[in-house]
């Protein structure tokens, strides 16, 4: 127990400006963080001082190094097992969590079905259900699974991390992963008006390249360069970056249904 645990506020207290993220411990679920982008952000919140559960479906081993890894560093983590297209799990485990855990306070739906397991020549209707049922769906069962306790408690954020290709035209391959973020815009909308007057905030953050272990070994070095030759910053971003602007983006009760593009300069304009 620290300090922030006896700081519990009253419902509300958080419209007055004081920062709560400072002040008080909170709850984070991040879903999809065995790896990746996922596991920084677990990391960034442990490190802010927050308890984390640590969300996957297969990689469960990988869960538990990443929350190894956190406590080693003197945060709190657990990993959190649930299959987000199963969502008499996703009920399931998600009610004990927030009986056990008080509540969860922040929730980063960030799980994906990894788009660049298939080409485009196996592109197929199961596969597009597949990859909406995990970033889209996963994401619209787990907020409702929080969203209520939340609202009830009169403070929360939800992150829903998109991507660049929400908004660019797809080439065959990644039209699912493109139409599953698309998708995740119109959450972040109507979730940030219900959550509105009860000072519960929804925002997307939609980064481009992200310079994971995964992206970087699947682009190798000659790809990464022409990936990265129409950036304006002219390299991919670090996923400390991005998890960095997730904990900017929730440390402000002041904004909600928005969208913070992190793509290294792609939209400036001419
Ligand atoms: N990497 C990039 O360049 C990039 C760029 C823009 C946006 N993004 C976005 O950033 C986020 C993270 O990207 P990443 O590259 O770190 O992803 P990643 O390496 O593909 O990791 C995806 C995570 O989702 C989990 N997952 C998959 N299916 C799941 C399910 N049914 N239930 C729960 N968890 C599941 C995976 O764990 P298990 O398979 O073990 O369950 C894994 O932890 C994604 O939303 C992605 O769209 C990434």
């Amino acid at each position: 127990m620290d300090a922030r645990d006896e700081k519990k506020a009253p419902a509300g207290q958080a419209a007055s400006g004081e920062n709560v993220m400072e002040t008080q411990k909170r709850n984070v679920l991040v879903t999809g963080a065995s790896q990746g982008l996922g596991a920084t952000i677990a990391a960034r919140f442990a490190r802010g001082g927050h308890r984390v559960w640590v969300n996957c479906a297969h990689g469960v081993e990988k869960a538990g190094e990443v929350v190894a890894g956190i406590v080693r560093a003197g945060g709190e983590a657990e990993t959190f097992p649930c299959d987000l297209t199963d969502e008499g799990a996703v009920e399931e485990a998600f009610a004990a969590l927030e009986a056990r855990a008080g509540g969860i306070d922040i929730l980063v739906n960030n799980a994906r079905l990894d788009p660049y397991l298939r080409g485009a020549a196996d592109s197929d209707g199961a596969w597009f259900d597949r990859t909406l049922a995990v970033n889209l769906r996963g994401a619209y069962l787990a907020t409702l699974a929080v969203f209520d306790g939340m609202k009830s408690r009169g403070w929360g954020r939800v992150v829903n991390v998109s991507s660049i290709w929400a908004q660019w035209s797809a080439p065959r391959n990644l039209i699912p992963y493109s139409v599953s973020k698309a998708g995740m815009h119109a959450l972040t909308r109507a979730f940030a008006r219900e959550g509105a007057p009860h000072q519960v905030t929804v925002n997307t953050v939609a980064p481009g390249l992200i310079l994971t272990e995964n992206a970087a070994s699947r682009l190798g070095p000659e790809k990464l360069l022409a990936e990265t030759a129409s950036v304006p910053l002219g390299r991919g971003a670090a996923p400390e970056e991005i998890a960095e602007i997730i904990w900017n983006t929730v440390h402000s009760g002041f904004i909600t249904g928005q969208t913070i593009h992190a793509n290294g300069g792609a939209w400036m304009g001419n």
